[in-house]
């Protein structure tokens, strides 16, 4: 293992920040990343995977551990599905694909995701009605108090709307090394009640969807909303959809009447942060280097040189005239390393 000092994060941040980390080390094997976990002469260590949902700040007094462990592994099968082991440094998209391609059937709505397999679970990334959740069995973690690989169950990991134990009880005690996840071999559970994924399927006239056509209508969708991370530094939805209680929903639908919206249950509706940043006039504004995406306003952008701080304050810019105008607060999705 070699450990770099003042080592350059640009490359390893979608949101291509140029931060400066303390000192750097990647590790290949669970064996290494257990050793550098025991090693005190590192006071602060931050676990850093495909850096698409972390936005860093310009030097970081802390050692980065790039978890790189990579592989794939048939645990059983049976006629209907198999279970699948992966580890935490394959590329998701790359994953996505690899399960298509053996016709291998529940990620295909999560295609085009950046970042990693084994920070995925972290905030249990969703997209166009499904969640990770829906085909997560149990991962492996190495705890950071006394190294030891752990078995973590669906249960344990208490997933919930971009949310886990690793966001809550579990932040900054475990570093995810494998995730488990159960496929359909036939009779696929083919979500695409989605609007965007109907109006996709319609527009190439397909009635009967395949797990591929899923993903090909989802990698179009994404392609035409959201920035290409190699092309434009971006981390996703850099913003959470608020969720407010029912008799907050109500006063806000009365004076928006054509505002879109989820009903999560009864008593809370979900509002999409883009309708209400859009409607604040950021929709593709641009500060500096630092922008809102011209067709996702949730989703901030750097367009070559913006700092952390320059996302940080269009972000806080943005969250204040939200509040001011719906009197809704809206919060961020990434997770700021300072
Ligand atoms: N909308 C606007 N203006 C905008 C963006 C959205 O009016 O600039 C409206 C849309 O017209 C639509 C509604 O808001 O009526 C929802 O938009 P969309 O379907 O694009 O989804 P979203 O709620 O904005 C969420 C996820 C995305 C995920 C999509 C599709 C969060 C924070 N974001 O976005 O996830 O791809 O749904 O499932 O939940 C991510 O987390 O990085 C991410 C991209």
């Amino acid at each position: 293992m070699i450990i770099y000092d003042r080592f350059s994060l640009k490359n390893y941040n979608t949101f291509g920040i140029d931060a400066t980390a303390r000192y750097f080390v990647e590790v290949t094997t669970i064996e290494e990343l257990q050793d550098i976990l025991e090693n005190n002469s590192y006071p602060r260590k931050i676990l850093i995977g495909g850096g698409s949902n972390m936005l860093l700040t310009d030097y970081i007094d802390a050692l980065f551990i790039h978890v790189n462990l990579k592989g794939k592994q048939i645990v059983s099968q049976d006629d209907n599905n198999v279970i699948v082991k992966v580890m935490a440094g394959e590329n998701w998209h790359n994953m996505v694909m690899w399960a298509i391609d053996h016709d291998f059937g529940g990620l295909e709505n999560m295609s085009l995701i950046p970042g990693n397999t084994g920070t995925a679970p972290i905030q249990n990334i969703g997209a166009y009605g499904v969640e990770l959740k829906d085909c997560f069995v149990s991962c492996e973690a190495v705890r950071i108090e006394d190294q030891q690989l752990v078995t973590l169950s669906k249960e344990e990991c208490q997933f919930g709307y971009r949310d886990s134990f690793f966001k809550n009880e579990g932040k900054d005690k475990y570093v995810i090394t494998s995730v488990t996840f159960s496929f359909t071999k036939k009779n696929h559970n083919i979500n695409s009640s989605y609007g965007a994924i109907e109006n996709q399927l319609l527009k190439e006239s397909i009635s009967n969807p395949t797990i591929k056509d899923i993903s090909n209508a989802v990698i179009t969708i994404r392609q035409s909303k959201l920035p290409d991370p190699k092309e434009l530094g971006n981390s996703g939805s850099f913003f959470k959809n608020p969720i407010v209680t029912k008799e907050i929903f109500t006063r806000f639908s009365t004076t928006y009447p054509e505002a879109p919206f989820y009903k999560v249950s009864e008593d809370y509706y979900k509002i999409p942060a883009g309708w209400l940043i859009e409607q604040c006039g950021f929709k593709g504004k641009r500060f500096g280097d630092a922008g809102v995406h011209k067709n996702q306003a949730l989703v901030l952008v750097n367009y070559d040189s913006a700092t952390g701080k320059d996302i940080l304050d269009l972000a806080a810019k943005i969250i204040k005239e939200v509040k001011r105008k719906f009197e809704i607060e809206i919060s961020p999705e990434v997770n700021l390393i300072k």
